[in-house]
């Protein structure tokens, strides 16, 4: 597998084509941004992290029938993946309020909530990644309805499965954003990143935050964190 030209940089992954068409590699950095990028910092060895993390969850949801972009991980930072267009929808799932709704609605923060929400946003950084529903989505045809059904139950599916899986690491699994992709032949698999980036992990005894929320709320120990999410998953 040849690593061609750069085709995208993202905050904190860059996109290269290979000399397969059908295949892409992914190259996970260090960088880390908040607030719509206007948070800038490094969070050192997150990018090796978040790629044995990401394919690590990638590789078990594909055991358990859902479709990935994971092909194979070559090196500490990279990693094969189908080519896809990204779904330009933010899919977010909250199991307990935090962040955003607990501001938006003035629920606390740690607030149980009686059902999964899940939410869509649409990925538009100049917009700043605005909060929509499933009409405004077909409205502005970012997906059809049954490309929207199919992400919204493998959604639930990935939650319930990843809920269980972080149960049985000490994790709550609190809320978390994924992305989707279409392949060539239209078929709408799991693409980008779940890693501390994208998702909130907490200790389900202390409730202490082992996610991406040390770094925008400048909570100290970040890198820590990401290092106790490996040692939870690998045993390392
Ligand atoms: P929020 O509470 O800020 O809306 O975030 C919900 C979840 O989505 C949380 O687990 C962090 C994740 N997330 C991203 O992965 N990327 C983003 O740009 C944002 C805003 C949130
Ligand atoms: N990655 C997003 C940004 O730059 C936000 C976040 O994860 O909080 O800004």
């Amino acid at each position: 597998m040849k690593k061609l030209e750069q085709i995208y940089e993202g905050k904190a992954k860059k996109v290269f084509k290979t000399d397969d068409p059908e295949l892409f590699i992914v190259d996970y950095k260090d960088d880390a941004t908040a607030f719509n990028g206007l948070k800038k910092g490094t969070i050192k060895g997150k990018g090796v992290i978040n790629n044995r993390v990401t394919n690590y969850l990638m590789k078990m949801l594909e055991e358990k029938g859902v479709p990935t972009h994971f092909v194979e991980e070559i090196s500490e930072r990279e990693t094969i993946v189908k080519k896809v267009t990204i779904v330009p929808l933010e899919v977010i799932v909250r199991n307990i309020a935090a962040g955003s709704m607990s501001k938006k609605l003035g629920i606390p923060e740690g607030t149980e909530l009686a059902c999964p929400v899940l939410e869509y946003s649409y990925k538009d950084d100049a917009l700043g990644d605005p909060m929509i529903n499933s009409y405004h989505a077909l409205a502005m045809k970012l997906a059809t309805q049954e490309e929207l059904d199919t992400i919204d139950s493998l959604t639930f599916k990935i939650n319930d499965l990843l809920k269980e899986y972080f149960k049985g690491v000490g994790i709550e699994l609190v809320d978390f954003k994924l992305e989707f992709g279409r392949t060539t032949d239209g078929k709408i698999i799991l693409a980008d990143e779940i890693s501390p980036d994208t998702c909130r992990l907490w200790d389900i005894k202390t409730h202490e935050k082992l996610d991406k929320d040390r770094f925008r709320r400048d909570l100290g120990k970040v890198e820590d964190a990401y290092q106790e999410i490996l040692k939870r998953l690998f045993g390392e």
